[in-house]
C-alpha cells in the first residue's frame, strides 16, 4: 500500500520557522523518521510539499490513482481552502489531518479547518510526533475499510 505525505505552504522552513510554535525538526528530519515508521507498518510513502494552493490539488490529483491515503499538513490553507477540500472529495483521498501546533489554542483565524469534515481525523498539537501518530491512524483506518 502506497500512502502520500503533503505539506502545505511554508512547511518547507520547519527548522527555522517560529521555532517556540513549530519545533526545530526539519521537514527532512520529519519524513525521514515517518519513512522507518512506513517500512515498520508495510506501507510505501510519496512525499510531496509546495507552497501553492494549485500545487497542492495537482499533486493530490497526481496521487489519485497511485496512494490509497494522505496525511496532510496544510498549513495556512487549512483555514481557508475549499478548493483543497474538494480536491480531497474528487479524488476521493481518504486523509488525516496533521498540525504540528494546537490551532484550536491559538488565533480565532486559525482554530478552524475547512478541511477537516472531510478527514478522518485530526492530529494537533504534539509536534512533529504528530505526523508518526497520524500516519499510524491512517493506515489503520485504511486497513479496517479493506477487511
Ligand atoms: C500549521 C498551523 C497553521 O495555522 C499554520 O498556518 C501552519 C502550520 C501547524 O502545523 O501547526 O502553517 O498547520
Amino acid at each position: 500500500m502506497i500512502v502520500g505525505i503533503l505539506n502545505g505552504p511554508n512547511l518547507n522552513l520547519l527548522g527555522t520557522r517560529e521555532p517556540a510554535i513549530y519545533g526545530t525538526a526539519t521537514l527532512d528530519d520529519i519524513l525521514t523518521h515517518l519513512s522507518g515508521v512506513a517500512a515498520s507498518l508495510g506501507v510505501e510513502l510519496r512525499t510531496a510539499q509546495a507552497n501553492g494552493e494549485g500545487q497542492l490539488i495537482d499533486i493530490l490529483h497526481g496521487w489519485r490513482t497511485e496512494v490509497r491515503g494522505v496525511v496532510v499538513n496544510a498549513g495556512a490553507y487549512t483555514h481557508t481552502s475549499l478548493a483543497l477540500r474538494d480536491a480531497f472529495t474528487a479524488t476521493a483521498l481518504p486523509f488525516v489531518e496533521v498540525h504540528l501546533s494546537n490551532i484550536h489554542a491559538r488565533e480565532p483565524e486559525r482554530r478552524h479547518s475547512v478541511l477537516a469534515s472531510a478527514s478522518i481525523g485530526m492530529v494537533c498539537g504534539l509536534g512533529a510526533d504528530g505526523y508518526e501518530y497520524a500516519l499510524r491512524g491512517l493506515v489503520r483506518a485504511l486497513a479496517s475499510r479493506r477487511s
